[in-house]
């Protein structure tokens, strides 16, 4: 992937051109015309985390190494490049004019995150760049043992019949997607035959392992075996490449090319798909997170929301709504830290309402850069569509068709 940093000279020029560019921007970005923006519901993922490191030591015999957090919290470059995506998208909602440029009344913004730290902590961080000194919260469960249903994702249905189902479903993906080649390049990194799960247990080789499906009725589903390994391992490799570590430090200096990476992260949008996606728990895992959404768009007195959750979340969401499929450019991952999808309310002069959604997220590389985006140096926004609200050439799709999407939940 090309690296693509602008570089600016300081002179009149720059000036005008820079001007221009806004304008134009500003322009490209209300792109309708006529149209007023009249509410924003945000949903998005933590940024950089520590990467769950609990059981990777016994995967290989090589170093990790040290964070210096505790694994699954925020770091602080994860709050920074927070920080910078709150000020582009304040500034973006103040240029629309949903917000005012100074302190937005409190009761017209809703910051609400799962009671976890890292999406706590990239709630605080968006906030406090982007509403600064303005007296915003930042709400959530504040009983950090109690899991709170909005952003969970274990499935409600209690019956064996339904249980069967869903494990028949996870066989058949497990069948039918074969991630040989991921395999073998992480076995070839982690040089897994010389590793204590090898002298220990035997197992040798990511290839050749079965896959072991843990379902407990109203627990969160796991997996055992390869997938969820390779999953811990390759995450481990992500967040040290985000989190800016010298590249001797990401696997060992063993991935050097983008090739090797598409592998790689074949297995974390495995792990995704086979563990969050099946198609008959779809819909009753997403059910109360969109809900909760629901609870936003009926209230008038709310213009902008901001949920900060996980990968997971965006996941359900997209598929229980039936989005079309998507591809973020310029990235690895499925649904990257720090990615926002943003459901925006508009409004025409003939008092017509209007959904328009996009991905708005950093590219692979400006996150390993920490790129302070801002609209010349913007992140990449793709829009998106769903099936049952089909879009017009600008995005948009009937408010009404949309909201029979939401009630049928
Ligand atoms: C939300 O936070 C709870 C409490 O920390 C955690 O157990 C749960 O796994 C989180 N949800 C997701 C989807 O990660
Ligand atoms: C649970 O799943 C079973 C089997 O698919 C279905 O018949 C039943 O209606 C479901 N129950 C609820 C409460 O959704």
């Amino acid at each position: 992937m090309s690296k693509h940093r602008q570089v600016f000279f300081f002179n009149s020029t720059r000036t005008v051109n820079e001007m221009l560019a806004v304008t134009f921007y500003f322009l490209l970005l209300s792109g309708v015309g006529c149209l007023h923006l009249e509410q924003v519901l945000i949903f998005s993922r933590h940024n950089i985390r520590v990467s769950f490191s609990n059981h990777i030591d016994e995967y290989t015999n090589k170093i990790f190494p040290k964070w210096s957090k505790e694994p699954g919290l925020l770091t602080e470059k994860g709050a920074l490049l927070e920080g910078y995506m709150g000020e582009y998208l304040t500034k973006w909602v103040i240029e629309n004019q949903l917000l005012p440029g100074t302190c937005p009344d409190t009761e017209t913004v809703l910051v609400y995150a799962n009671n976890t730290e890292r999406t706590i902590a990239t709630a605080k961080a968006f906030v406090d760049a982007a509403f600064p000194d303005c007296n915003i919260n930042v709400n959530y469960e504040k009983d950090l043992k109690k899991y709170d249903l909005t952003f969970n994702y274990y499935i409600h249905n209690t019956t064996e019949s339904y249980k069967r189902k869903v494990v028949e479903e996870i066989e058949e993906m497990l069948a039918k997607y074969k991630l040989t080649d991921a395999y073998e390049e992480l076995d070839k990194i982690i040089d897994i035959k010389h590793s204590k799960k090898c002298e220990r247990e035997g197992f040798c080789d990511l290839v050749h392992d079965k896959n072991i499906i843990l379902y407990h009725i109203g627990e969160e589903l796991e997996l055992n075996g390869p997938l969820t390994i390779g999953n811990e391992v390759v995450d481990n490799f992500i967040m040290s490449y985000y989190d800016g570590r010298p590249l001797e430090e990401v696997a060992w200096g063993e991935i050097t090319s983008p090739e090797q990476w598409k592998v790689l992260t074949k297995i974390t949008a495995m792990d995704e798909q086979i563990r969050f996606n099946i198609p008959s728990a779809v819909k009753d895992t997403a059910r109360p997170t969109i809900r909760y959404i629901r609870s936003i768009f009926t209230n008038e007195n709310i213009k902008f929301a901001l949920l900060v959750g996980h990968d997971v979340n965006l996941n359900l969401i997209t598929n229980a709504l039936g989005f079309n499929p998507f591809v973020l450019k310029e990235q690895y991952e499925p649904y990257p830290v720090g990615g926002k999808i943003i459901f925006q309310k508009w409004k025409d002069v003939a008092g017509d309402y209007y959904l328009k959604v996009e991905y708005v997220y950093l590219s692979w590389d400006q996150i390993r850069d920490g790129v302070k985006i801002n609209f010349q140096n913007p992140p990449l926004r793709v829009t998106l569509g769903i099936k049952d609200c089909a879009i017009d050439k600008n995005g948009l799709c009937p408010w009404n068709d949309f909201m029979k999407l939401i009630n049928k939940y």
